[in-house]
């Protein structure tokens, strides 16, 4: 397996552009199913998560193909309905092909997709959604078997304890496109994933209204026509890469920053002492130019993850890591997944302080983090294990980076070529896969401006 070895105390410096969101383009791809015509899409992240849901969707009857830089998508044979175990058990993601497979072909088998790294993710509201659709669903072997002659219209409430669904709005919602009627979700996901989603959909026919907003009004239509989309910048990288520029004290421009989908991530980088300045000036909020830098002191902050427009609980282990250098004590408390704390036992064998008491975790800021090998079992834990590496006194060596490879493209790369000294290795063999003394090869990045040794780095001084 690969890992990362990162020297810590760069500061980081330099340019990077914000790739296409994975949680977008996953439920984007699988509304290939729900046409007959090519659907083409841009800006399509190069994640192992996205070829897993290629593999997918090619046993499903889509060929898939890369047609100079966009993804073309077109059903071959609108037979074959089985999701199997041997790809949802690796990617989550893959549920989002049960609601547009059941609506155009009338059946759909979906392995039911199994435990997850930080706690139980049940799918009982997709289900039931699609429940109040017209489809008649049971659990065969493992798998969820969900037959319809064609959906109707109803009124679904797709509230649950920690707030709406995501994929299950996007399941829902991808389904009551080609229902016969009227569909109304209330207590829909507001994620701006789904209003991607949406917008693609009404591009291909659909008649969606409200996305964005908890209720949506959807009049089925008889078929969907192709189209060519591009995916929305992805928020969580966006922010990671904002959150790692200032952990080091260091100064970056991103481009395609999603700014209206990240209000909530800013307010507290505003609490914190990270300044994000436009430097676009023009109308368009969802892909902003900007400029990341922050005070050589951090402040502590109180932060809740919520659904969107809230906190983005994708965000909390980024900023937990931050929060550690912070100058006093700050509290995270995580409202839509309650367990998602396995980088607080790696963070303390860097020698950040914690208190968990349930969902709450109060950290208690350090002078600085000490290198450490360290085991991510998360996507979103690992990129916080890698931020607390770069601004760590020594070497971390952060093991299973393949749950980055998921979710973040060629990481090690786009941190190399703001100045980080990273590399990836074998963990078996030691062979140095990529290191940051290649960065040459890092392609579309641009380096800006140098960190300047003038200034001391003082986050991370142990
Ligand atoms: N929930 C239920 N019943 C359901 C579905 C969800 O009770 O039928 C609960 C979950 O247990 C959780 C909450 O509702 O407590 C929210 O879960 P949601 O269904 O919204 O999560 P998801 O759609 O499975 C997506 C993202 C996650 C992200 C969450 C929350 C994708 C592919 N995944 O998951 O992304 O954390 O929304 O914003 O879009 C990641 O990218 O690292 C990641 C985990």
């Amino acid at each position: 397996m690969h890992q990362f070895e990162i020297n810590g105390g760069a500061r980081l410096a330099g340019k990077l552009k914000v790739d296409g969101s994975k949680n977008a383009a996953l439920p984007l791809m699988a509304a290939s199913l729900l046409a007959d015509y090519t659907l083409t899409l841009q800006n399509v992240p190069e994640l192992s998560d996205i070829d897993k849901m290629v593999r997918l969707l090619g046993e499903l009857g889509v060929t898939c193909t890369d047609e100079s830089g966009a993804m073309e998508l077109f059903v071959k044979d609108p037979t074959l309905c089985h999701a199997r175990y041997d790809v949802v058990s690796t990617m989550r993601g893959s549920i989002c092909v049960l609601g547009p497979m059941l609506a155009r072909r009338g059946k759909a088998r979906v392995s039911m997709p199994g435990g997850c790294a930080f706690g139980h993710r049940p799918i009982d509201l997709h289900l039931r959604g699609l429940e109040q659709l017209g489809a008649r669903i049971r659990l065969e072997n493992g798998d969820i078997v969900a037959e319809a002659d064609r959906l109707k219209g109803a009124t679904i409430f797709l509230g649950g304890p920690f707030g709406s669904t995501v994929t299950g709005t996007a399941n829902i919602m991808s389904a009551a496109v080609l229902a016969e009627g009227t569909t109304v979700i209330e207590s829909a996901a507001c994620e701006p994933e789904i209003v991607d989603l949406a917008n693609m959909l009404n591009a291909m026919g659909a008649r969606i209204e409200g996305a964005g907003s908890p209720r949506l009004v959807i009049d089925g239509v008889e078929e969907l026509k192709g189209t060519t989309h591009s995916v929305m910048p992805d928020r969580i990288v966006a922010g990671t890469w904002a959150i790692a520029a200032a952990a080091t004290n260091g100064e970056i421009v991103l481009e395609r920053f999603p700014w209206d989908s990240l209000l909530a991530a800013l307010d507290v980088m505003d609490q914190v002492g990270i300044r994000v300045e436009r430097l676009d000036g023009g109308p368009c909020c969802s892909e902003a130019t900007v400029r990341v830098t922050s005070d050589r002191r951090l402040k502590p902050a109180v932060l809740t993850t919520q659904p969107h427009p809230g906190f983005p609980t994708d965000l909390q282990a980024q900023f937990m890591s931050l929060l550690c250098l912070a100058d006093g004590n700050s509290v995270i408390t995580e409202k839509i997944y309650p367990e998602r704390f396995m980088h607080v036992a790696e963070l303390t064998r860097m020698g950040a302080q914690f208190t968990r008491q349930g969902p709450t975790v109060v950290i208690q800021g350090v002078p600085g983090l000490v290198g450490a090998q360290v085991m991510a079992c998360d996507l979103r834990a690992s990129a916080c294990l890698v931020i607390a590496g770069l601004v760590a006194k020594g070497r971390t060596v952060v093991t299973r980076v393949y749950h980055l490879d998921r979710g973040y493209v060629q990481m090690e790369k786009q941190l190399a070529a703001l100045g980080a000294d990273i590399q990836r290795t074998d963990d078996k063999t030691g062979e140095v896969i990529w290191s940051s003394s290649m960065a040459t090869e890092a392609p579309s990045i641009e380096i800006i401006a140098q960190p300047d040794p003038a200034k001391t780095f003082v986050q991370g001084d142990a």
